[in-house]
């Protein structure tokens, strides 16, 4: 006879991996959670007492969830690749569905390369594609690029994710990380048991890089026994949307080169820039090392793009890939393995890295329509910012420099003791507590600074700029205002 069943699961919050428990991963989080619970209340169609009508997604980057339409010509190839039978009726995509010849080019070019989408590709992504990455970076940074330096990836995350399993040796291992971050830094850092180096970004100067404040943060880790081996860089910066300007890449290559630091560059945001100009890592590396040979010939350098952000928008479609510059062969055959365990990433969205990168050229049968849904999305994304800057402007206690790039907006916000104490009373710092009412008045969720970190007794707020309308934008005046009356010493 069999015995009792022991009680309870294997499996408890005790004891599982601890370093998962701790990660944070606010953009996700419980505001996140509670705005699904929202909307799947709202769905139901039966009466609410919720005070509104819908839930404004504003707390992540993911522009088709905000309706940004996907650029016709990326999902016309893609609906071929999917499906190639389609290829056998040529005239009824030409003259019925409106695909232009040079779709169904570079559908076949791509069948050709790749095989069937249904089938993995080579471990470090499909070799004419990766070809067609480096054509692209010559062309935007006026330097060669190789392919075999290329490793396709399910979208920045993931090829992330490889970079800090490759650098991270043990708890000791450091590496500097901006504040305020993109969550994904810190807490793959958490998940890897690694040390986070916290340098903080100067938001008097619209959020530069200070090297001053980088190397305080790092001299105190060395002097902690932390074995600091790299420094990531988000340019333009996520949530700030700051561009960097040349002499700050220069001074960051120039500090790595000094302290043999790899540059992890996050350039996901490299087509999301409104003021100034985007300037890559990987160009000012190969000015220096042009302008002083063989001084910064040991400078390792891995920078990474992806095809969720930008105008193409495609981040459910998960691709992405990072190049690597000055890495010892050895290292890089390790990375291969790192992904090969992986298998490769999807392939479909390696196409797509393809189709950002090479886009339809002027003169093209499809290049007109393409710049100009390229351009409405830029320009919409633009004026969308503009005028939720606007409105922060007019908000009591609000400061938001005017915006720079990348997706969203960061404002400083000023609350009262009463405030802060209500958010105490809730276990909430005062930023939480705010969103957390936000949400709950007007449906719009955004992501308290705190979860990307902030400096101590500063307060923020970060939001998206993808929502179509001025509506969110009216309720989230009207609630501030609100707020700031019921809340008031
Ligand atoms: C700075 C930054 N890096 C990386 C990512 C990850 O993007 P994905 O994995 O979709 O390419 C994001 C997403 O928001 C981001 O903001």
């Amino acid at each position: 006879m069999a015995s009792e069943a022991p009680l309870g699961k294997r499996l408890n919050i005790e004891n599982i991996n601890p370093h998962v428990r701790t990660a944070k991963y606010a953009v996700r989080g419980e505001l996140a959670v509670k705005s699904e619970e929202y909307r799947a209340t709202l769905a139901k169609g039966d009466p609410h007492d919720l005070p509104f009508n819908q839930i404004i997604s504003a707390n992540i980057g993911n522009p088709q969830q905000l309706d940004q339409q996907p650029i016709t010509f990326f999902r016309q190839v893609l609906s071929i690749l999917e499906n190639p039978v389609l290829l056998e009726k040529e005239d009824v995509l030409i003259n019925h569905l409106g695909y232009k010849p040079d779709v169904l080019e570079r559908a076949k070019w791509l069948l050709k390369k790749v095989g069937s989408v249904g089938a993995y590709s080579a471990s470090n992504g499909v070799p004419a594609i990766r070809q067609s990455i480096a054509e692209f970076l010559e062309r935007r940074d006026g330097f060669p690029a190789n392919p075999a330096d290329i490793y396709m990836s399910a979208g920045a995350s993931s090829g992330v994710n490889t970079l800090l399993h490759i650098i991270c040796a043990n708890d000791k291992t450091g590496i500097l990380v901006p504040i305020p971050q993109y969550p994904l830094y810190t807490a793959s850092l958490s998940v890897l048991n690694a040390t986070c180096v916290e340098y903080h970004l100067d938001e008097s100067k619209n959020w530069g890089t200070d090297l001053a404040v980088i190397k305080q943060a790092h001299e105190k880790a060395k002097a902690d026994g932390v074995d600091v081996r790299a420094i990531v860089i988000i340019n333009p910066g996520n949530p700030t949307g700051a561009s960097l300007p040349e002499e700050d890449i220069r001074a960051v290559i120039d500090y790595a080169r000094q302290e043999r630091l790899v540059i992890l560059a996050d350039e996901v945001y490299q087509t999301n820039v409104f003021v100034g100009e985007f300037i890559s890592f990987k160009r000012m590396l190969r000015q220096l090392q042009k302008e002083n040979p063989g001084a910064y010939d040991q400078v390792e350098l891995a920078s990474l793009h992806s095809i969720s952000k930008g105008m193409v928008g495609e981040c459910g479609h998960r691709g992405g890939y990072f190049e690597l510059v000055g890495f010892d062969p050895a290292v890089q055959a390790e990375i291969y393995k790192f992904v090969s365990i992986m298998l490769c990433a999807p392939v479909i969205g390696q196409c797509l890295v393809d189709l950002m990168v090479n886009p339809p050229k002027l003169g093209e049968p499809s290049y007109e329509l393409y710049q100009k849904e390229y351009d409405a999305i830029f320009n919409g994304l633009k004026e969308r910012a503009t005028a939720l800057h606007k409105a922060f402007e007019q908000m009591e206690g609000v400061e938001c420099g005017s915006p720079q790039g990348s997706m969203y907006l960061f404002p400083t916000i000023t609350l009262s003791k009463k405030a802060a104490d209500a958010a105490a009373a809730e276990g909430r710092t005062p930023d939480e507590f705010y969103c957390m009412q936000l949400l709950e008045a007007t449906g719009v969720c955004v992501v308290p600074g705190s979860g990307f970190g902030q400096k101590d007794g500063s307060l923020h707020f970060r939001t998206t700029f993808l929502a179509p309308g001025t509506e969110w934008v009216g309720s989230i005046v009207k609630f501030h205002k609100e707020f700031m009356d019921k809340y008031r010493d």
